[in-house]
């Protein structure tokens, strides 16, 4: 058998413990399929002392910085965190040493994956991020390679478990954004400081190398439109299921004849489309491309399991010999995304009003969309608000997203609206 792959493991939290767990269980495994077996040589973590469910005195030790530079150390796995600091140091330390690169870590790879990619491929290393996006699901690969001859279209999903989660709890039991976020707190799945979940951050940071990887472009995270999902009710969601729709947070990119359009938002899926069937902490991505038709992949997006499976399959891949460029074409190649302009986006919308009981009000939000040229498909006044007032939902025909931003804003200190209204885009796809 030809020498290991010798591995060092900064990090051994969630995801750095369950890779040592994985490869501890399926060593020989892994060994036939990368042709030489895996050896996880050295580690580094805050806590030394602290039990993480196998024995980690076998392994040496060192400061998570210092990992590229121990002798025998073919691939260093970054597995902390954080778009800076530490883990920016390993990256740009391991790469400039000559030596492989994985991570997980979709906050550095927005920020700072295009210049890590290209110094890997001056240095001719591997730099490999599958776990980084969708956990578990093999969706890197999927789009790299297994789609790599594609023109891709349009590529979107359901990017953020604990979005997922609560959205499909209030769902399943009728109740609001926060009395579901606590108890998702309480049982460890959501952070005690949820924003970068439920503000969409953690799902942008991954559109946004899903649109590079998909489109050819360089990674823009600056420019996805991203709205979390603190302000979808429980009356959105069975409004939503009236009209034969699922509330989900969806993260779309499509190439427009004028250049890229990136959004994270709420949106109403049509039930007989598949992400509509997408519950609890799962993810899903699809992806259309030109002679592919559309591809779906779905799985764990997150957990110790899902992504040190995607960690471990970058470590194959390297033991391999696999040396591929991080985003499907070299850096160079990559174009400029450009921007498209997100108002001249043509669809339809579901706009939820918030309204004082009083006559009038209807006749006043059917102006504000008559003289915005948008024409209303359908129109409920039922149930009353959280914060008082009556819930008034309606869904547009197709038109530009511009004309409803225009009667929104027509309709804007309006003293008929009681509270902010919501716009979520109707997936048409
Ligand atoms: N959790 C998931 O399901 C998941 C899914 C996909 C991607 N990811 C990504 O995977 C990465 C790790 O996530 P995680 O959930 O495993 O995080 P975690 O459980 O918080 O683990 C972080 C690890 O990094 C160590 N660490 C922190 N600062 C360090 C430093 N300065 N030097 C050395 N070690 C340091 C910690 O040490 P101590 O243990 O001693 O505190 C801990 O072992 C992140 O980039 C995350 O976005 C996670």
């Amino acid at each position: 058998m030809p020498a290991p792959l010798k591995v060092a493991l900064a990090g051994l939290g969630n995801v750095g413990a369950g890779v040592v767990k994985l490869i501890d269980a399926n060593a020989d495994l892994i060994a036939r399929r990368a042709g030489r077996p895996i050896e996880i040589v050295a580690v580094a973590a805050r806590d030394k002392s602290r039990d993480r469910g196998f024995d980690a005195s076998r392994f040496q030790w060192a400061d998570a910085t210092t990992l590229a530079d121990i002798s025998g150390v073919d691939v260093v796995a970054e597995l902390i965190g954080g778009s800076e600091g530490t883990a920016l140091d390993l990256a740009r330390a391991t790469i400039s040493a000559g030596k492989a690169f994985v991570t997980a870590n979709k906050a550095m790879i927005a920020h700072h994956g295009l210049a890590l990619a290209e110094e890997a491929e001056k240095a001719g290393v591997a730099f490999k991020y599958e776990a980084a996006v969708a956990g578990g699901i093999p969706v890197i690969k999927g789009l790299r390679e297994g789609a790599a001859a594609n023109e891709i279209t349009q590529v979107y999903g359901i990017l953020n478990g604990t979005c997922n989660y609560i959205l499909t709890t209030m769902e399943a039991e009728g109740r609001d954004f926060g009395a579901v976020l606590a108890d998702a707190q309480a049982l460890g799945y959501a952070e005690a400081d949820p924003a970068f979940d439920v503000d969409g951050i953690d799902a942008a940071h991954k559109l946004s190398i899903l649109a590079s990887l998909s489109f050819g472009t360089r990674i823009d995270f600056a420019h996805v439109k991203t709205s979390g999902i603190r302000q979808v009710l429980a009356g959105d969601i069975a409004q939503a299921k009236a009209l034969g729709y699922r509330v989900r947070l969806v993260g779309r990119a499509e190439a427009a004849s004028d250049g890229l359009l990136q959004s994270v938002q709420p949106c109403l899926v049509p039930v007989s489309h598949p992400l509509a069937h997408v519950a609890g902490a799962m993810n899903a991505v699809v992806a259309h491309g030109n002679f592919v038709g559309r591809l779906f992949f779905e799985g764990r997006g997150a957990g110790e399991g899902p992504t040190a499976s995607a960690v471990v399959a970058d470590l194959i891949d390297i033991a391999r010999g696999e040396v591929g460029p991080a985003f499907a074409m070299p850096v160079a190649s990559l174009a400029d995304p450009g921007q498209a302009n997100g108002g001249a986006r043509q669809g339809r919308f579901y706009l939820r009003f918030t309204v004082a009981d009083r006559p009038g009000v209807l006749a006043e939000i059917t102006a504000a969309m008559r003289d915005a040229g948008v024409s209303i498909e359908s129109l409920i006044q039922r149930g009353e608000a959280p914060d008082g007032g009556v819930l008034l939902v309606l869904t547009t025909h197709a038109c530009a997203e511009a004309n409803v931003s225009g009667a929104l804003a027509q309709l804007g200190g309006s003293a008929s609206l009681v509270g902010a209204p919501m716009l979520m885009p109707i997936l048409d796809v």
